[in-house]
C-alpha cells in the first residue's frame, strides 16, 4: 500500500483541466427526501434472470461490526426507495447516489472524512437501463457496483456533465486532497457496464471513471463509449495514482485517450481500443504488465514517453497482443545513452503482432526504433542480463523466453481466464450458506455447518453462495473438488472465513483446504475474504491441492488479510508500534497465507491480495501496527500455475517462494518488507521449519553489516523451472519503522534469491534493496540496484538464466 513519493505528475494539458475540474465544487443537489429503511425489494423489481438481481436472493443481514441491523449491504439502484428510472432521459445522479450513500438509517458508509472501515460494504447493483447522470457518482470506500451481467446497464454522462468522471472511486474535495489515501483505497468493484461519455461537453471533454486505486480493486467486463472526433479530448479511465491492482475484459471506443493510467503498479488483461487517438497514454508507474491488448484504428498504441527529459513512467511489459491499423505501436522516451534515470522507460515486447502497425516502436520524436509490418516475438529496451551476471544495455531483440507450454491457451497466448460470473445460471442453481444454518456473525462457530454446506453443494452441483458475513472457523475447512461439478463458491461483497485458535505451529493447519492432498477435480472461488482473530501462529489459510484441467479451477478476487479489520483483536489498540520492541506473541498472525501443494496443477490465481495488515483500516488515520506473519505464498506444484495480478505483503521469512515448480506464469507481482524488520530479524518471532523448505538466510554473514540481511525475501526459487515472470515490483521501504534507507537505497541487502533454477523474469524493480538478485550459479556477483537506477525502484528488463 505503501508510497513515500507525492506523485504530482499531471504534466498534461488535460490533467490539469481534470484536475482544475475536480477542485470545482459541484451544486449540491437535493437528496431524495425519505426516512424509511432501505429494502432489497422494490416497485422495480427484477427485469431479468440474473440470479444477482433476484428479490430475496439477498437477505442483509446485520454486517460484522455494524451496530446497525436495518443497514442494507444490497442495493438495487431501481428500488423505489432510491429512484432510479433507468430510462435515459430523467437525471438518476441523485438517486445512484444515495443508493451508495444511504445508511439505512444508522452508521454512515465510509464517505468522505473516512479514510477507511471494513464494517460499511455495499453491494449495489444496477438493473438495465440506461442511467443519465450529470455530476459524478461517488463511489464509498468497500463498494461494488454491479450491472446486470446479462444486459449490461449503461451509464450516459449528460451534455451538461460537470465533475472529474461519470464514476470517482476517490474525490477530491478541498484544496485537492483526496478522500482516500490513494495508497490505502482498497476493496472495490465495478463490472457489467458501458460509461458512455461520448455527451459529455458536446464530445470535446469528460472522462468515464476516476480509478485511483490500491489492492483488492478490479474493473471487469466494462465497454467505454467516446467521442471519436478529432479533437476531442476524452477518456474512459483516468488513473492518477494508486497502488493497484487488476482490471481486466475492458473495450474503448473512440476518445483521446482511451485509458490515461497512473499507478504504483498494475495489471491489465484482454482490453480493446477501437478508434481511439492514444489507446493507453501511461503517465507514470513503477511497473505495469499489459496482455491481451487489441489495439484498433488508433494512431498510438502505447504511449509512455511522459517527461522525456526526466521519464516517469518505470516500466511497461506488452504481451500476447495485436495492433492493427495503427500508426505507432510504442511511443518510448528510453535511450541507450542518456537515459534519465537509467533504466526509465524500460519496456519489453514479447508476442506482440504489429502486423498493422507502421511503426512498432518510436522515440519521441515519432523518429522509428522498431518498425511495424511483423509480430515482435522477444524484444527490449532496458538492462538485460541474459544467463549473465553482467548487464547489458539493450533496445532490440532478446532471446526468448522459456515458455512451457501447458501455460498457453490454443493460440500460444498466457493462458487467462476472468472471474465466472455464473451470467447464465438461475437463482435456483445456487445454494444460500445461511439457508443452511451458517450463522455468520463472526461469533458462532460455523465449522461443522459449513463442511457440510459445502459438501451439500458440491454433491447437488450447486453454486455455494456465501451470503454476506463473516464465518468462524476453529478447524480445517475440506473443500470437495470430486463433485459432477466440483465446488463452485461465490461470496457477496468478500463474504468471509474468520480463523480462530489455528495455534499448532509444530504442525500448521489449512483453514480451507481445496481437495485433499492428490485429490483431482476442480473448485471455483471469488468474491472471498480470509481473516483471522487473534494469534493463530499454525493458520495455513488457504491450501491449495486439487489437481484440476487447465481453466478448471481458480481464485478470483479473494484475499488473505491478517490483522488490521475490525474484530481481527490485530488493530492499533492491540498491537501498536513501537520501535526497537519485541514482538508481542498475541500479535503472531498466521504460519503461511496460501501453499499450492506438489500435486496441485493448473492453479490459477487472480487479482488476490494476501495482506498482512501495516496498518489499522478502523483507526481514523490509518496509522501503522505489527502484526507478524510467517510466510507469505509458498508454490509447490509440479502442474502449471498462473499469478495474474497477485500482491502479498509483510510476511516474515518470504513474500513469494517457489520452490520445486515445473511451470508457472506470473504478472505483475507485488510484495512489501514489513516495516519492523530488522527488529527483531526472520524468523523472529517464528522458527524454521524445513519440512516448508523455509529459507535460512545462510547467504548472510554472521558479522551482521549495516544493511540488514535478515529481511523477508520478496522472492525465493528453488529447484524450479519455466518459471516466467511479465512484470514484479519487490519494495522494501522501512527499517525498524524508520525511513532514511529508502533515500540511502539500503533498506535491506537481498531481495530475489534464485537456486538451482531456470527462470526468464521481465521487468523485475525492486526499492531499497542493494541486491536485486542472488543466483546461486553466479554467486558471487550479485545483480546490483546501483547498477539498475529508474524512476523509484531499481529496474531490470530482463532476467533469463540457461534453460
Ligand atoms: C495524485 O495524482 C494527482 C494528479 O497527477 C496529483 O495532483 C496528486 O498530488 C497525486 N496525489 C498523491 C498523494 O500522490
Ligand atoms: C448521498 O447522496 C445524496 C444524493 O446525491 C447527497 O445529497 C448526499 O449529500 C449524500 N450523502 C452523503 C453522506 O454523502
Ligand atoms: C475478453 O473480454 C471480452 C469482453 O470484453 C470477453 O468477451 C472475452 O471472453 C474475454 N477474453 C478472455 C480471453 O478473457
Ligand atoms: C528527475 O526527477 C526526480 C523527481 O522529480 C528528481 O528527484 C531528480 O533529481 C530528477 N533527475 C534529474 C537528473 O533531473
Ligand atoms: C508524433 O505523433 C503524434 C501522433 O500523430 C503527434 O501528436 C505528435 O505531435 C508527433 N510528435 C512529433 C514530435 O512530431
Ligand atoms: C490454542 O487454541 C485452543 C483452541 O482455541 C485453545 O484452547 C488454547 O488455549 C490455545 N493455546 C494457546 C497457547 O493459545
Ligand atoms: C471425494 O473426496 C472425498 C474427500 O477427499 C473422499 O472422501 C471421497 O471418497 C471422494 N469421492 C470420490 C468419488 O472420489
Ligand atoms: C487519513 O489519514 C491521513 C494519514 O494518516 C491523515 O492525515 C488524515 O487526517 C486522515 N483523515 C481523517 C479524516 O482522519
Amino acid at each position: 500500500m505503501f508510497s513515500t513519493r507525492s506523485t504530482s505528475l499531471c504534466a498534461t494539458a488535460l490533467c490539469a483541466f481534470l484536475s482544475f475540474t475536480a477542485l470545482s465544487p459541484v451544486a449540491a443537489a437535493p437528496m431524495p427526501q425519505t426516512s424509511a429503511a432501505a429494502s432489497s425489494s422494490g416497485s422495480y423489481g427484477p427485469s431479468t434472470s440474473y440470479w444477482l438481481s433476484q428479490s430475496g436472493f439477498h437477505l442483509n443481514n446485520q454486517v460484522y461490526g455494524n451496530t446497525d441491523s436495518s443497514y442494507p449491504v444490497f442495493r438495487n439502484v431501481k428500488d423505489s426507495i432510491y429512484g432510479a428510472v433507468g430510462d435515459g432521459v430523467t437525471d438518476d445522479t441523485d438517486a445512484i447516489n444515495f443508493a451508495i450513500n444511504s445508511t439505512g438509517g444508522g452508521l454512515a458508509r465510509c464517505g468522505v472524512g473516512c479514510n477507511s472501515s471494513t464494517i460499511t460494504p455495499a453491494l449495489v447493483y444496477f438493473p438495465p437501463g440506461k442511467y443519465l447522470v450529470s455530476s459524478p457518482i461517488i463511489m464509498d470506500y468497500y463498494t461494488q457496483m454491479v450491472g446486470d451481467a446479462t444486459d449490461l446497464p449503461t451509464i450516459v454522462g449528460s451534455s451538461d456533465f460537470a465533475g472529474i468522471a461519470l464514476l470517482d472511486a476517490d474525490p477530491y474535495g478541498d484544496y485537492g486532497v483526496s478522500w482516500y489515501i490513494n495508497q490505502n483505497n482498497f476493496f472495490r468493484q465495478v463490472r457489467n457496464f458501458i460509461i458512455d461519455v461520448s455527451q459529455v461537453d458536446g464530445g470535446a471533454s469528460g472522462a468515464g471513471i476516476h480509478w485511483q486505486v490500491a489492492q483488492a480493486t478490479s474493473l471487469q467486463n466494462i465497454r467505454f463509449e467516446m467521442s471519436t472526433s478529432a479533437s476531442t479530448k476524452q477518456q474512459g479511465i483516468f488513473m492518477d495514482n494508486g497502488s493497484g491492482g487488476f482490471m481486466g475484459d475492458l473495450v474503448f471506443n473512440g476518445g483521446m485517450y482511451g485509458a490515461f493510467l497512473g499507478n504504483q503498479q498494475f495489471t491489465s488483461r484482454n482490453m480493446t481500443f477501437n478508434n481511439c487517438q492514444t489507446a493507453i497514454f501511461m503517465n507514470w508507474n513503477w511497473g505495469w504488465t499489459l496482455s491481451g491488448i487489441t489495439v484498433d484504428s488508433c494512431t498510438t498504441g502505447v504511449d509512455m514517453s511522459n517527461s522525456p527529459t526526466n521519464q516517469t513512467v518505470g516500466s511497461v511489459v506488452l504481451a500476447d497482443s495485436t495492433f492493427t491499423n495503427v500508426q505507432y505501436g510504442v511511443r518510448s522516451a528510453f535511450s541507450t545513452t542518456g537515459n534519465v534515470p537509467a533504466t526509465g522507460g524500460t519496456l519489453v515486447l514479447d508476442n506482440v503482432d504489429m502486423t498493422g502497425a507502421t511503426e512498432a516502436v518510436v522515440g519521441v520524436n515519432n523518429n522509428t526504433i522498431l518498425a511495424g509490418g511483423k509480430t515482435i516475438t522477444s524484444w527490449a529496451s532496458g538492462n538485460v542480463y541474459d544467463n549473465s551476471a553482467t548487464k547489458d544495455v539493450t533496445q532490440g531483440a532478446i532471446t526468448s523466453p522459456t515458455k512451457a507450454s501447458s501455460l498457453l491457451d490454443g493460440n500460444k497466448n498466457i493462458f487467462g481466464r476472468s472471474k465466472p460470473q455464473y451470467e447464465t445460471a438461475s437463482s435456483d442453481d445456487f445454494l444460500h450458506s445461511m439457508a443452511e444454518g451458517l450463522v455468520g456473525n463472526g461469533v458462532t462457530d460455523d465449522t461443522l455447518k459449513m463442511q457440510a454446506f459445502l459438501i451439500k453443494a458440491s454433491s447437488l452441483g450447486k453454486i455455494a453462495y456465501f451470503d454476506h458475513g463473516v464465518y468462524l472457523v476453529t478447524s480445517t475447512i475440506h473443500v470437495p473438488v470430486n463433485g459432477s461439478s466440483g465446488s463452485r463458491i461465490v461470496g457477496e461483497v468478500w463474504s468471509t472465513i474468520l480463523a480462530q485458535g489455528f495455534n499448532n505451529t509444530a504442525n500448521p493447519q489449512p483453514v480451507w483446504q481445496i481437495g485433499a492432498v492428490g485429490s483431482t477435480g476442480s473448485a471455483e472461488i471469488s468474491d472471498m475474504l480470509f481473516e483471522i482473530k487473534g494469534r493463530n501462529p499454525g493458520a495455513i489459510m488457504i491450501q491449495w491441492n486439487v489437481a484440476s484441467e487447465q481453466g478448471a479451477s481458480g481464485l478470483w478476487d479473494t484475499h488473505v488479510r491478517m490483522g488490521g479489520s475490525w474484530g481481527s483483536e490485530l488493530l492499533l489498540s492491540d498491537c501498536p508500534t513501537t520501535q526497537g520492541a519485541s514482538p508481542q506473541p498475541s500479535c503472531q498472525g498466521g504460519f503461511l497465507m496460501f501453499q499450492a501443494t506438489k500435486q496441485a496443477s493448473n492453479v490459477y490465481l487472480e487479482n488476490t491480495w494476501f495482506w498482512t495488515a501495516d496498518h489499522d483500516m478502523e483507526n481514523a488515520a490509518n496509522l501503522q501496527i505489527s502484526v507478524y506473519n510467517g510466510r507469505g505464498m509458498l508454490i509447490q506444484s509440479t502442474g502449471a500455475v498462473w499469478l495474474w495480478g497477485t500482491s502479498v505483503e509483510h510476511s516474515v521469512l518470504y513474500n513469494y517462494q517457489f520452490d520445486g515448480v515445473q511451470a508457472l506464469f506470473a504478472g505483475f507481482m507485488q510484495s512489501e518488507t514489513p516495516y519492523y524488520q530488522p527488529v527483531p530479524v526472520a524468523p523472529a518471532p517464528f522458527t524454521f521449519n524445513s519440512a516448508y523448505d523455509d529459507p535460512t538466510f545462510t547467504v548472510c554473514s554472521s558479522n551482521a553489516a549495516a544493511v540488514p540481511c535478515k529481511d523477508a525475501w520478496g522472492l525465493r526459487i528453488l529447484n524450479s523451472k519455466n518459471v516466467l515472470i511479465y512484470s514484479a515490483g519487490f519494495y522494501s521501504f522501512f527499517n525498524d519503522y524508520t525511513q532514511a534507507c529508502v533515500t540511502g537505497e539500503n533498506c535491506q541487502e537481498n531481495m530475489v534469491h534464485i537456486q538451482g533454477s531456470q527462470v526468464s523474469a521481465y521487468a523485475i524493480t525492486t526499492k531499497a534493496s542493494v541486491n536485486m538478485i542472488l543466483d546461486d550459479q553466479f554467486a558471487s556477483t550479485p545483480v546490483l540496484a546501483s547498477d539498475n537506477r529508474g524512476v523509484y525502484g531499481d529496474v531490470i528488463a530482463y532476467y533469463n538464466t540457461k534453460s
